[in-house]
């Protein structure tokens, strides 16, 4: 068991509706079953995931400020502050943790502004596209992480 093994899930805009958001971008689950699902796949890789998700841009940023004595992971999906929002980007540098980006439609091939993310550089991956079994695979690359810092250290 690792040492280091607290993930912050965060969530941003919209995606406490999820459940009645287009089901051909998003899925059928709704945010409550998706975060349930997101807790098991955690425990299954021996991580302990909390969750966090808002409507305000402030709220996320002031969470991310106070993230690093609280967590060792980040798993961020924005959603649409994904493509714009550099408060949230600067926010993300200050927590100085390591991160992974996750979508669940897949942002390369929908809309033009979709494909722009301004926090991409500062994630260890972005995974899009994979529905819920990408927040399985972004909780596998940040354990790796993990792993490789308990040996460094
Ligand atoms: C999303 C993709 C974003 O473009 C969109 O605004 C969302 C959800 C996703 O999970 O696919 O709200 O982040």
């Amino acid at each position: 068991m690792l040492a280091r093994n607290r993930i912050e899930v965060v969530h941003g805009v919209n995606l406490d509706q999820l459940g009645r958001r287009d089901p051909t971008h998003y899925g059928p689950l709704t945010f409550d079953e998706l975060e349930r699902l997101v807790d098991e796949q955690a425990r299954e890789l021996d991580l302990k995931a909390r969750f966090f998700q808002t409507n305000h841009e402030g709220e996320l940023v002031e969470h991310l400020h106070n993230l690093q004595e609280q967590a060792d992971g980040i798993l961020l999906n924005p959603g649409a502050w994904t493509h714009y929002s550099y408060a949230i980007r600067d926010a993300l540098e200050i927590a100085a943790l390591p991160a992974v980006e996750v979508h669940l439609s897949d942002v390369g091939s929908r809309e033009e502004f979709r494909r722009v993310s301004v926090i991409r550089d500062l994630c260890l991956t972005t995974v899009s596209g994979l529905g819920p079994d990408g927040y399985r695979v972004a909780l596998e690359r940040l354990r790796d992480e993990l792993a490789e810092e308990a040996v460094e250290r």
